[in-house]
C-alpha cells in the first residue's frame, strides 16, 4: 500500500466519522453543529486565543501549563483520528522511508494548529521554529524525539568556533509512546530545534506561536547534528560538564526528507471566536 494510499484513507476515515457526527446529531439533543464539536479542541483553540498574544511574546509558565494540562489530556479522537484507521496499523517496510503529511487544523497570525502524520521510519530532520513557542502532542503512535537547547556563549570572543556551527546541549534523545505528556519548546531557552522519527505510524498535533512565517523571517531552518569532540572549539564552555550532551549543530539544505504532503482536515470543527467575545 503507498503512503498515498494510507493517507488517502486518514482523510476519508475523517470525513467519514464527521458525516457520521453529523448524521448521529438527528436526535436532536443538541443543536445540529454540536455533534460536530470536539469539546477538548475547542478549549485548546480558545486557550490558545487566550494566551498567545502575537509575535515577540512568550507564554507564562501559567501559559505554559494551562495549554500542557489541555493538550495532556487530549486524545486522538478529538481531531477525528483513531488508532484503527488503516494508516496507523500499517507496518514498517525494510528501507524504505515513506513522506511525512501535515494537515492545518486552524491557522491565524498568532498561532497554529497543525497534526503531522509520520509513517513507520518517517523522519522530520533537525529543525528550529525561530521566535516560536512550540507544544506538540503524541496522539498516536511511538516515535524518537530529539531536542537541543542552543548554548550562548559567555566568551566574547568568536574566534574560538566557527560561524556555521553552533554549540548545543542535548535536552531530550529517547523514545515517547503515546498517550504520553505534551513537550514544549521556547524561543527564549534556546531550546527550539528538534526532531522527529516514527518508530511506528504516529500522529504529533503541534501548536505553535505563533506560526511560521517566511515574510516575517520566521521560516524553518534544518541542521545536523556533530558530535562534540569532532571541533576542538570552545571547550571552555564545557568546565565541569559532561561533554557527551553537547553537539555542534550546522545549518544545512532543506532536506528531501523535509517535504510535506499537504492534507485537507476533516476532523472536528473549531468554532472561531474574536478575543473579546471569549468568556474568562
Ligand atoms: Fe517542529
Amino acid at each position: 500500500m503507498t503512503i498515498e494510499v494510507r493517507l488517502a484513507d486518514v482523510s476519508r476515515s475523517i470525513r467519514k466519522k464527521k458525516c457520521y457526527r453529523k448524521t448521529s446529531s438527528k436526535t436532536k439533543r443538541f443543536p445540529p453543529y454540536a455533534a460536530a464539536i470536539s469539546f477538548p479542541l475547542q478549549s485548546l483553540y480558545m486557550s490558545c486565543m487566550d494566551v498567545f498574544k502575537g509575535v515577540g511574546t512568550v507564554p507564562s509558565p501559567t501559559d505554559v501549563q494551562k495549554l500542557c494540562s489541555i493538550l495532556d489530556g487530549m486524545m486522538a479522537e478529538d481531531v477525528g483520528l483513531s488508532r484503527n484507521l488503516q494508516f496507523f496499523k500499517t507496518r514498517s517496510v525494510v528501507g524504505v522511508t515513506s513522506k511525512v503529511a501535515c494537515t492545518t487544523i486552524y491557522q491565524s497570525e498568532k498561532f497554529s494548529l497543525c497534526i503531522f502524520f509520520l509513517p513507520a521510519n518517517a523522519v522530520i530532520p533537525l529543525h528550529n521554529h525561530p521566535g516560536m513557542t512550540v507544544f506538540s502532542k503524541l496522539l498516536l503512535g511511538k516515535v524518537h524525539i530529539k531536542a537541543y537547547d542552543l548554548i550562548t556563549s559567555n566568551n566574547s570572543d568568536d574566534s574560538t568556533s566557527p560561524s556555521q556551527f553552533k554549540l548545543a546541549s542535548l535536552k531530550a534523545d529517547g523514545v515517547f509512546t503515546a498517550p504520553c505528556d505534551t513537550s514544549v519548546l521556547y524561543p527564549t531557552s534556546g531550546g527550539n530545534i528538534h526532531a522527529f522519527t516514527a518508530i511506528t505510524p504516529c500522529a504529533i498535533l503541534d501548536v505553535m506561536g505563533p506560526p511560521y512565517s517566511k515574510k516575517d523571517g520566521r521560516d524553518c531552518s534544518y541542521y545536523r547534528d556533530i558530535p562534540f569532540d569532532t571541533l576542538p572549539y570552545e571547550r571552555e564552555v564545557m568546565t565541569g560538564e559532561k561533554s557527551e550532551q553537547y553537539r555542534w549543530l550546522e545549518e544545512i539544505e532543506v532536506p528531501k526528507e523535509s517535504e510535506m504532503e499537504g492534507i485537507e482536515y476533516m476532523g472536528p470543527q473549531i468554532i472561531e471566536m474574536s478575543s473579546s467575545k471569549m468568556i474568562r
